[in-house]
């Protein structure tokens, strides 16, 4: 039982942002209701005991004046009609008490006789003071019927002392019920309860409304996320109101926009990637089974088969290989080598590599290079996309064609550029070259070895270098790709 209601505690303060704005409404409410009753009772209490208080002492005084000659000239049947007509008009008891303490007459009658003890009369009768006023609860010393046989609520005390021709004679005791002020006081009080649980109640009311609009986009929300947890990357958080809540629901849905746009990307690229791998992989199986149950084929043209499975063999370990260098960028963002790159002597590298590939097919290859050209980066991929962009040149012109690398520094920063007059590029497809696996004519791309990956790699390192890569074509006439690197030469 313990534990279980401890649980259900943790669980309420720990669970729910509603709840503990509910509590939150109650205690401020409370709190502040609580301050303002105390506040307001008291000053109700003060004011009307203050009330009673006067207009006690001033019937006292003008009671005990009315008996006080009858008392010195010691004249019982006056003195008692006097009393007994003061105490009905005050609504109360009369008591007249001689110099020693010792009551003389009461109207009630039954306390003649006795001394009395209370503060208040001594007060008088020693004459420190003309008057005296006090309120007592029963049960305190001195108080017991005081108030008659079926009283026993609080009494209020009134004394004012009694004087005669030579001086002082005694006191007059006023003691009167008081129950009635203390039954305004609370109904006041029950006034006051009344409108807290009203108040209350509208503050419930109230905390459940604002608490159901704070948190409703928020459990939406987590909603959405459980939902997207579980792999449906569509759902998105409906956007309404304003303020934090509407900005924390945009952004959320930008998120998770992105990720499903990355998912969708991902998807197709892995399975673009299978497909690229299956068809080299389908050819090579075509021909090895032609090889394996022809055992009398003429030997040139097994020869031949093999060195066509060959190519593709190639053909695979290049698109791994690229495959294998962008997954390697996807996972290392940012940390990349920055260290003094001769630029100059790079490209001076990559036509030499790739100058005999040209000269195969008869192509020349002209080159234009500032000498001691130096930038921050990381020489091998640097390398990598001026090999790329070369050797597209090379692969997309005809036979006898003609490239031209330059490198120097323009306005904008270090520039290459990459020109041949081969095949150019059709406007609608520029936009897309640089995409994964996107070529614009996929026969003769893959004839030629490519897999469509080059140029979305080069455009990767491009960007990881701080640069930008542009394309200008025209089909028939050529292409020139412009890497520009707007640091570039600034080596450091
Ligand atoms: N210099 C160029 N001239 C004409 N077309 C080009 C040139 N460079 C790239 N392309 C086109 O862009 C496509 C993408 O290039 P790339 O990503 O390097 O793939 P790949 O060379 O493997 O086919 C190529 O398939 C080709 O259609
Ligand atoms: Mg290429």
């Amino acid at each position: 039982m313990v534990t279980i209601s401890r649980i259900r505690i943790k669980r309420f303060v720990g669970a729910s942002i509603r709840w503990k704005i509910l509590l939150a409404f109650f205690v401020i409410v409370g709190l502040s209701f609580a301050v303002a009753a105390t506040n307001l009772t008291g000053l109700v209490r003060d004011y009307l005991f203050e009330q009673k208080t006067r207009e006690d002492s001033l019937l006292t005084a003008k009671a005990a004046a009315a008996a006080a000659p009858f008392f010195d000239t010691a004249d019982p049947e006056e003195i008692h009609r006097v009393l007994a007509e003061n105490a009905q008009s005050m609504d109360g008891r009369l008591m007249l008490i001689d110099q020693d303490g010792k009551v003389q007459y009461d109207t009630m009658r039954d306390m003649s006789g006795r001394r009395l003890q209370m503060e208040e009369v001594l007060l008088v009768l020693t004459g420190s003071s003309e008057q005296a006023y006090g309120i007592h609860s029963p049960g305190e010393p001195g108080t017991s019927g005081m108030g008659g046989s079926d009283y026993n609520g609080q009494l209020a005390y009134s004394v004012h002392a009694m004087d005669g021709e030579n001086g002082q004679i005694g006191a007059l005791l006023f003691v009167s019920r008081i129950q009635s002020l203390m039954d305004s006081l609370g109904t006041v009080q029950l006034q006051l309860i009344s409108v807290f649980v009203l108040i209350a109640i509208a503050a419930l009311v109230l905390a459940l409304i604002i608490s159901q609009v704070v948190t409703k986009p928020i459990t939406n929300l987590s909603r959405t996320m459980r939902k997207m947890g579980k792999g449906d990357l569509s759902v998105r958080v409906p956007v309404r109101g304003s303020g934090e809540l509407r900005e924390l629901a945009e952004n959320y849905n930008t998120m998770a926009a992105h990720l499903e746009r990355l998912d969708k990307t991902r998807s197709q690229f892995v399975s673009n990637a299978s497909h690229e791998l299956k068809t080299p992989l389908a050819t090579m199986k075509i021909m090895l089974e032609t090889v394996m149950y022809q055992p009398d084929m003429p030997a040139e043209l097994r020869a031949e088969f093999m060195q066509d499975m060959n190519h593709e063999i190639d053909r695979l370990t290049g698109i791994i290989t690229d495959l294998l260098t962008l997954t390697k960028m996807d996972s290392e963002t940012g940390e990349m080598k920055k260290e003094p790159v001769d630029m100059s002597a790079l490209t001076t590298e990559v036509i030499h590599h790739l100058r005999p590939v040209a000269e195969k097919r008869g192509q020349r290859m002209e080159s234009n290079i500032v000498s001691d050209l130096v930038m921050p980066g990381d020489r091998d991929r640097l390398y990598q996309i001026l090999y790329n962009l070369a050797d597209n040149a090379i692969k997309y012109s005809p036979d006898g064609g003609r490239i031209a690398v330059s490198l120097r520094t323009e306005e904008d920063g270090l520039v290459w550029r990459v020109r041949d007059n081969g095949v150019g590029i059709p406007a609608e497809d520029q936009e897309h070259i640089f995409e994964r696996f996107y070529r614009v004519d996929k026969a003769r791309s893959r004839e030629t070895g490519g897999t469509g990956l080059g140029l979305s790699i080069v455009k990767q390192l491009v960007t990881m270098h701080g640069g930008e890569i542009t394309v200008h074509s025209e089909p028939g006439r050529g292409s020139e790709f412009k890497v520009v690197f707007p640091q570039g030469g600034t080596a450091s």
